[in-house]
């Protein structure tokens, strides 16, 4: 269905290293065109303006304890706009399934999030990343505690549909 009302349509803006984020922000992107919605699907880095969009839907990775840069720069670069759009906010962390490891990414992406105290999020959600100690790029490969670290990749692709699904109403335009 398309949607013909201008500033209705939803960015899903993504930062990615390795890639798995971007393919679950394509997830999340294809779950709201299921559901409805008008969407683009771009990096934050490439993101100039705003100014088409009725809502966003912001997703990354953490690194080191921190949501990932290109994420800090969109919501810093994109404040005054962010501030008056519905937004929803995702981050990849987790390796495994234990639940102290989710409590503890959960309380990362939070402590994040609390720097931005003027962003509102509808919705926030942390999902499992996935992991390739073949494909550390520098200064991580050097670090021997990650390269003996087994691969892995958790993103629950069900989670992820249904959560995407989900924003198509709680991402309501405004006005
Ligand atoms: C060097 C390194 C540091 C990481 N640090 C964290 C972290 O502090 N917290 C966390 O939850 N996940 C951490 N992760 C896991 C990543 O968030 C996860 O692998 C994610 O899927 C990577 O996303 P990308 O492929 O889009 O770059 C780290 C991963 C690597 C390789």
């Amino acid at each position: 269905m398309e949607e013909k009302v201008p500033g209705i349509k939803v960015l899903v803006a993504y930062a990615s290293t390795y890639g798995s984020t971007q393919e679950v922000a394509e997830a999340v992107a294809a779950a709201l065109r299921d559901a409805g919605r008008t969407v683009d699907l771009r990096p934050m880095r490439e993101v100039k303006s705003l100014a088409e969009y009725g809502a966003v839907v912001l997703g990354a990775p953490l690194y080191m304890f921190h949501w990932h840069k290109d994420a800090r720069h969109f919501v810093t670069q994109h404040r005054e706009a962010l501030q008056k759009l519905p937004t929803a906010v995702f981050a990849l962390g987790p390796f495994n399934d234990k639940p102290d490891e989710w409590q503890e990414v959960r309380k990362e992406l939070n402590s994040e999030l609390a720097k931005s105290p003027w962003l509102a999020p509808a919705a926030v959600e942390v999902f499992g990343g996935k992991f390739d100690p073949d494909r550390l790029r520098l200064p991580w490969k050097l670090v021997p505690a990650l390269r003996q670290m087994p691969a892995s990749d958790i993103r629950d692709w069900k989670a992820i549909g249904a959560w995407g699904n989900s924003l198509a109403s709680i991402l309501s335009p405004i006005g």
